[in-house]
């Protein structure tokens, strides 16, 4: 096995922990011994010693699966610590992987010196961590923990020390890793450039023209414009189950989603395998709901062709092509056509970089037959092909990235019906700067095809980089004139499978992230405004696409819609208006 890099360049520490990586053991009940690895690889241009824990099952809690290294040495209350590890995402359904790092004493309540979350991505990623010690404790009597529990996900870890500076020095002078991206700053040029795109293309002018009971222009006329809702799709997945549940959450995520969203997606419930959640009544009752308010509904999804994400009985027909062909197309068929002329869009087919089963065994045309009997099913409905890590990754030239473009060509060159071109948006490690985001749109819009966001989340332990992460890439993404709906992947921690992601926590109060949502769609992209007209009677106001109010004192509110055409309309004032 390769010995850790030796290198120390700050003088005077000693080794917290001998061996480094190959100290790390796995503890926690939720896995099996098997799930910890140990191999060599290059990291940095340097051979290293790579450990890897792999979580199969989902478990309750981060700490239930963890990848653990014990003190060798004393540490003392005071004591300046330097972690210092490589770290990279092996698998999961984000391309990120999510763990906590703590420093506690071994014995119960294990006490803690420091906990705190991080994510990384598929590239090697370089971690320090400093902290001060809280407590005394002998050699063994306190370890380093690396979380890993909650989601199914694997990481890799090379080139651990932990080293003790001792009471005497600055934490400040020591690295320390933190998360962020470029085009972070509030003078980044990338900034005008949205703004003005966001002004040209999600705006238009909306013209109030005053006249009195003659048909005269009313001079001085004080007219209000109010939004009621966005004419673009800004969306959330939802639970059924408690979209449609009585007492005060239900109340309270009925509510969430009439003032914060105006497009949904079933989160499970109209999957093939809807993972417990949803009865049928449920969701038919849902949909009712929705229908009644106008949200529309996008369907999610036709086919993941994942043995992992079938029905048992599907993948029994492994072996039997001709059968297994006949029962993916009836399920295409069957759910298409029980929600016809209920849902905007269907995402046809899910992730097909990561589940390759019915392609492999049934070739890469069935992928054009699924596209074929969802139209002929749903006519109607706008329909997509949904994968993850395309926005996330940050990088360009990315292989998912590359895959997406292929596979779409391939469908659109074989006939396939396909409408929209679905980006998941799981972020976590990798925050894609701004720039990359919209050069990953520009790539994808030259398909001519429709774009939407379907599954936006950022799944960080609440920080402003979080919250401002979340109003950037909303920035960004809404600027594109390509882009044509952004969903989030939920928004109450209860209710959510990343539940740092969430916009509310279990009581309901609004996170920094929630926040940054709300400034952006439901303030800064919010047109509400008091103008006065001119000596024509006119006034023009540039408002954002959606449904207005529009008011002149003592005449009776008219409520309009505004798309890119523009729009102007003519109110009779009431006697006593103007001058
Ligand atoms: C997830 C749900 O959020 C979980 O509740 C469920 O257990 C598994 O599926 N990509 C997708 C979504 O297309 O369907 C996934 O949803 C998240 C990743």
């Amino acid at each position: 096995m390769a010995t850790q890099p030796s290198a120390d360049p700050v003088p005077g520490a000693t080794i917290a922990i001998d061996g480094g990586t190959d100290a790390f053991i796995h503890r926690g009940p939720a896995v099996g011994p098997e799930s910890l690895s140990r191999t060599n690889e290059e990291v940095n241009g340097e051979r290293m010693a790579i450990v890897s824990l792999n979580v199969t099952e989902v478990t309750d809690q981060f700490w239930d699966a963890q990848l653990a290294a014990y003190t060798t040495k004393a540490v003392r209350t005071g004591d300046v610590l330097l972690a210092s590890f490589w770290a990279r995402c092996g698998s999961s359904m984000t391309g990120n992987a999510r763990f906590q790092f703590d420093f506690e004493r071994t014995s119960p309540p294990n006490e803690k010196c420091v906990s705190l979350g991080f994510a990384v991505g598929r590239q090697w990623r370089r971690f320090e961590i400093p902290f001060e010690v809280t407590m005394d404790t002998g050699a063994g009597d306190s370890r380093v923990a690396i979380q890993l529990g909650q989601t199914r996900q694997s990481l890799d870890m090379a080139g651990f020390s932990l080293r003790n500076f001792g009471p005497d020095i600055d934490i400040e002078t020591l690295p320390k890793t933190e998360l962020t991206y470029d085009g972070r700053a509030s003078d980044a040029a990338w900034r005008a450039e949205a703004d003005r795109r966001i002004r040209e293309h999600r705006m238009a002018d909306l013209t109030v023209s005053v006249r009195d009971e003659a048909g005269h222009p009313v001079e001085g006329a004080v007219v209000r414009v109010h939004q009621t809702r966005h004419g673009f799709p800004f969306g959330t997945a939802v639970a059924a189950g408690i979209l449609t549940q009585p007492g005060p959450d239900g109340a309270r995520y009925r509510r969430v989603v009439e003032e914060l969203f105006n497009e949904v997606t079933f989160e499970n419930e109209l999957k093939w395998v809807n993972h417990g959640f949803g009865t049928g009544t449920q969701v038919e009752d849902s949909i009712a709901w929705l229908d009644e308010r106008d949200i529309p509904i996008r369907g999610h999804v036709l086919v993941w062709p994942g043995w992992q994400w079938l029905p048992k009985p599907v993948k029994a027909l492994e072996d039997r092509p001709v059968e297994l062909r006949q029962i993916v197309e009836d399920r295409v068929r069957s759910a298409a056509g029980r929600y016809a002329g209920h849902l905007v869009d269907w995402d046809v087919l899910n992730e097909p970089f990561t589940n390759t089963d019915l392609m492999r065994i049934l070739g890469d045309d069935v992928m054009v037959d699924w596209f074929r009997l969802a139209r002929e099913a749903d006519p109607d409905a706008t329909l997509y092909i949904n994968d993850f890590g395309i926005l996330t990754t940050g990088a360009r030239g990315n292989p998912q990235v590359e895959h997406y473009e292929r596979t779409i060509r391939y469908l659109l060159d074989n006939g396939a019906p396909i409408d929209g071109v679905g980006m998941q948006g799981h972020f976590g490690g990798v925050l894609t700067a701004p720039d990359d985001v919209l050069a990953i749109i520009d790539r994808f819009a030259a398909l001519g095809l429709d774009i939407k966001i379907t599954e936006l989340d950022i799944n960080l332990p609440s920080s402003p980089v979080q919250a401002e992460y979340m109003r950037d890439v909303l920035t960004a993404l809404f600027s594109h004139p390509a882009v044509d709906g952004i969903i989030v992947w939920g928004f109450w921690s209860e209710r959510h499978w990343l539940p740092d992601a969430a916009f509310f926590d279990a009581e309901w109060n609004m996170r920094p992230v929630g926040l940054a949502w709300y400034e952006q769609v439901h303030r800064a992209w919010w047109t509400n405004a008091e103008v006065v007209t001119g000596s024509d009677g006119a006034v023009t106001v540039r408002a954002f696409h959606g449904d207005h109010t529009v008011t002149v004192d003592g005449s009776p509110a008219k409520d309009v819609m505004l798309d890119a055409d523009g729009l102007t309309v003519v109110i009779t004032a009431a006697g006593d208006q103007g001058g």
